[in-house]
């Protein structure tokens, strides 16, 4: 284990003064010391970070590295994480990972993906209206930002119209991170139960969705009805909050940015390069992305050795400069922001980014259309960040059109 003597502590909190920016002591890490140990769990343990776009992909596609949070040595957000069910498995390696991501692959192909693009524009449409149908000032979190992924996922999994308020009753609390431990247990045992029961009604009553499909997998005996649940909680969790995340901060920093708006109005390539350029600069994932060497190493010129512990700091890997041009501008334009590491790399590479996509891809455009005069009501330094959560963005967002 590398010594933590000397070593900075690896802090999340992005600076007061520019909340949009990765710390700059990484910045200056990236330049000076590329692979260098940092302490966590104050001072119990210490890690590789590893700051440079090249060596995070060196990391991240290298089968030398594990994603078992119970592995000695795994540089966790807290001590002592267990390994979770398999149907949870961007903490599994290779090959219980790869055969329960293979059992979703399908739903994700660009081709389902867009069948799905109507339904989001007509609930990003319904939430709009609703939201501009009462009087502002209102929370644009909890009005929008929030109920649209996590009712695009109703959609994906083929929730019943009718549980869609328990459904998102529940998930708006797995997410909340001012919820008790009590208050977010008891939600996410509602919904694990409630999914394990939603997979059981489709074995009997199949529908054209996701669940119907892994049921039909349980029948088949490729994975248990438990791995089907499990499955379909790991969606929630991995694809509603960071959805939500990105659309509040990419609406802040669009709005930061006025005189770039257009390129959100432009034609479907215009917008899909700045959803690309937005995804690297935000890059939500900021509490970093977490490995464990399992064998020794040699990464940017220091070895790793195994057991060590090594975190990717996604965000700032994305402002390597010798990967691209002036990086902490915003610059919707850019040629090459789809190189960016906000969807991670390698086998663990996000596995919804096409479904990520096509939200922001209609969502962005059609909310700076419908509400040309939207504006923060509050000035930057008053914006509730979140700056402990894994997960960049905002608990609040009051907004005014
Ligand atoms: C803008 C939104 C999103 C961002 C920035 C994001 C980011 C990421 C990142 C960085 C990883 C890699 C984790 C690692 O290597 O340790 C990941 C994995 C994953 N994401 Fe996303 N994600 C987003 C939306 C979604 C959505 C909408 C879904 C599905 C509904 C989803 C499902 C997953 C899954 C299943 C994995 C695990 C893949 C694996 O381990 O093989 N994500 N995501």
């Amino acid at each position: 284990m590398p010594s933590s003597a000397s070593a900075p502590a690896f802090e999340l909190a992005r600076p007061k003064d520019a909340p949009l920016d990765p710390p700059p002591l990484y910045a200056e890490l990236r330049t000076e010391r590329p692979v260098t140990r940092v302490s966590l769990w104050e001072g119990q343990l210490s890690a590789w970070l590893v700051t440079r776009w090249e060596d995070a992909r060196a990391v991240l596609g290298s089968p030398a590295f594990s994603s078992d949070p119970s592995r000695p040595g795994a540089p966790n957000f807290k001590p002592g994480t267990p390994q979770p069910r398999r149907g949870f498995f961007q903490g599994h390696d290779d090959p219980v990972h790869a055969l329960m991501r293979r059992t979703l692959t399908r739903e994700f192909m660009v081709k389902r993906i867009d069948a799905l693009r109507p339904a989001i524009a007509r609930l990003t449409d319904e939430l709009l209206g609703d939201l501009t149908g009462r009087p502002g000032p209102a929370d644009f979190v909890e009005r929008f930002a929030l109920p649209l992924p996590s009712l695009v996922i109703c959609e994906l999994l083929g929730v019943p119209y009718e549980d869609h308020p328990f459904f998102q009753r529940h998930s708006k609390v797995f997410v909340d991170l001012t919820a008790t431990a009590e208050e977010t247990t008891r939600a996410q045992q509602a919904l694990a139960t409630y999914l394990l029961e939603l997979v059981r009604t489709k074995r009997t009553t199949p529908g054209d969705d996701l669940v119907t499909r892994l049921a039909e997998q349980v029948e088949a005996g490729v994975i248990t009805e438990q791995d089907a649940a499990d499955l379909s909680s790991f969606l929630l969790f991995a694809g509603h909050e960071t959805t939500a995340n990105m659309i509040a901060l990419s609406t802040i920093t669009l709005l930061h940015h006025p005189e770039q708006i257009p390129y959100v109005l432009g034609d479907q390539d215009q917008v899909a390069g700045a959803v690309e350029e937005l995804l690297r600069h935000i890059s939500i994932v900021h509490g970093g992305l977490r490995r464990t060497a399992v064998e020794d190493v040699t990464i940017g010129g220091v070895t790793i050795r195994a057991g060590e512990g090594v975190i990717i700091p996604v965000g700032v890997a994305n402002r390597d400069p010798e990967v691209f041009a002036a990086p902490d501008d915003l610059d919707l334009e850019r040629a090459d922001a789809r190189r960016h590491l906000a969807f991670g790399y390698g086998i663990h590479q996000c596995l919804g980014q096409p479904l990520a996509r096509a939200e922001l891809q209609i969502v962005l455009p059609e909310l700076f259309r419908r509400l040309p005069g939207l504006k923060v009501a509050v000035p930057m330094q008053g914006i509730a960040f979140k700056r402990d959560s894994i997960v960049y963005g905002v608990h609040e967002l009051p907004v005014t059109w």
